[in-house]
């Protein structure tokens, strides 16, 4: 029988690697995402399967049940509803539960431990607890500051003190374990568990703006690492396996993310990120605006065409419509590309995520480092629903905090059309120097009315 089970963890357990790596292009995303959800099934089957042989007592049994069903009911409701732009918050949320568990899970395991127990087990179940509070109300923060329900900070400096000092003092475990604390060890555990507890909101605290994707995925990747430790306590294989790659894949993420907005992961958590403010005044940029009909015209004359989707895509809704747009001008013997940056959007993928509800080719998809050096080509750039993935400053404006980031060189081409409703800044708060040049011109309404009118007119061109 132990092998049995043994055998269901093991399949779970490559059904998460074969998703990972499924995931590592956007074709098979959604593929990978089924095969590991169908393999996480599996793993909570074997599970409940393992607490029948073992003769778990049937109350444990009944309240098991009782929160899988309520989890995933919540869980199911929640994700049914969700905004796609909204899916940062959710995943933040999701992952403060994982962490509140690892919490939990220390607290009782620590508690009921007897006299005997290793002091390798102890150790374990320390860290799991520290990384699953510190996760939890970070990531509750987190999903606060999304949400715009918790505010920015401007003082800092005192939030930069607590944090060193907790810092300090989530060391005392190693005083325990030398022997220089004489505390019970649950006592010890109540005492990290707490200021884990506060450590999570002063570590997050500080972090904002564009910089919260980042903690996020870093957060996420301390819950993995807190899920493998528990996974040590209970000698549950499939819990190690799944939080290491959680741990990694988070890890990995944040890497990848600072890379992309050209940020060090230290002045991320440093909380060095500073917005300006919402909108610019129409005075302060010289900017030429553009009409539907204007640019059907100037569309119908192009031959290589990019569009750069954005946030403001997303919001429109407006993926549907773009594509109709690709299909009519390819029908007009026009080539047309979509350019992604990484950071396009809300979320890692955003972008990839909305092209594909709308069921466009990734044949035609291109990663910004593909084309930047022959924008040029292009006739024409719709800009749509994008500011800051396009905006010179981040090449030329050493003062912006927006400089360094690799930006998709729309201002190359022969003649850019942004679309956008207002004057509004993008996430980074920042003036878009691309709005002055000579080449770009600024089409104002939402995305989807402008793209529909756009096509009505290019039918009669
Ligand atoms: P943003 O710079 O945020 O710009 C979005 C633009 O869309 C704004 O100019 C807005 O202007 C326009 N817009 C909004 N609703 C619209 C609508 N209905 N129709 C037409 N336009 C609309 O977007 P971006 O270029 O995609 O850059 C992403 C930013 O978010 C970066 O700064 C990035 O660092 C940050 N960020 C990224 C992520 C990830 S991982 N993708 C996560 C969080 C933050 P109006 O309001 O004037 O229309």
């Amino acid at each position: 029988m132990t092998s049995l089970i043994g055998l269901g963890y093991l399949i779970s357990t490559f059904s998460f690697l074969i998703g990972l790596k499924f995931m590592s292009s956007p074709k098979n995303a959604a593929k990978g995402n089924t095969i590991a959800a169908i393999g996480m099934i599996l793993a909570v089957l074997v599970t409940i399967f393992t607490a029948f042989y073992e003769n778990v007592p049937t109350i444990n049994l009944i309240i098991t049940g009782t929160a899988i069903l309520a989890g995933t009911l919540l869980g199911k409701n929640i994700s049914d509803k969700v905004e796609m732009t909204k899916m940062p918050q959710l995943i933040s949320f999701f992952n403060a539960t994982g962490g509140g568990c690892a919490l939990i899970l220390g607290l009782v395991e620590g508690s009921s431990l007897d006299i005997s127990t290793g002091i390798v087990l102890k150790i374990v179940l320390v860290i799991g607890l520290l990384t699953g509070a510190i996760a939890f109300t970070g990531s509750i923060l987190a999903y606060g500051k999304l949400a715009g329900k918790i505010k920015d900070i401007r003082t800092k400096s005192l939030v930069y003190t607590g944090r060193s000092i907790l810092g300090l003092i989530l060391l005392l475990p190693i005083l325990y374990f030398l022997d220089f604390l004489p505390i019970e060890f649950s006592t010890l555990l109540y005492l990290m568990g707490g200021i884990s507890l506060i450590y999570g909101i002063l570590f997050v605290l500080p972090i904002g703006g564009a910089d919260m994707p980042v903690v996020i995925s870093l957060l996420n990747s301390i819950t993995g690492v807190a899920t493998a430790f528990a996974g040590f306590v209970y000698v549950n294989k499939v819990m190690i396996a799944g939080g290491i790659f959680v741990g990694a894949a988070g890890l990995l993420l944040t890497v990848l993310m600072c890379k992309a907005m050209n940020r060090s992961l230290l002045k991320v958590l440093a909380g060095t990120f500073k917005k300006g403010k919402n909108s610019v005044s129409e005075s302060e940029q010289i900017i030429k605006t553009i009409s539907t009909s204007e640019t059907a015209m100037q569309l119908s004359y192009a031959k290589r065409v990019a569009i750069i989707p954005g946030y403001g895509l997303a919001v429109a809704q407006a993926q549907h419509i773009c594509s109709q747009l690709q299909q009519l001008l390819e029908r007009r013997d026009t080539e047309v590309h979509y350019i992604i940056h990484p950071v396009a959007g809300r979320m890692p993928g955003h972008m990839n995520v909305l092209l594909a509800e709308a069921n466009i080719d990734y044949a035609v998809l291109k990663e910004m480092d593909e084309v930047n050096d022959h924008m040029d080509l292009y006739d024409m750039v719709l800009v749509i629903g994008a500011n800051d993935v396009v905006n010179p400053a981040a090449e030329n404006d050493e003062d912006s905090p927006v400089y360094g980031m690799p930006i998709i060189k729309a201002y190359k081409s022969q003649q850019v059309v942004v679309m956008k409703r207002g004057m509004s800044k993008g996430y980074a708060g920042v003036k878009n120097d691309l709005f002055d040049l000579n080449n770009c011109s600024l089409l104002f309404g939402d995305a989807k009315d402008s793209l529909q009118q756009i096509i009505n007119q290019l039918k009669l061109v």
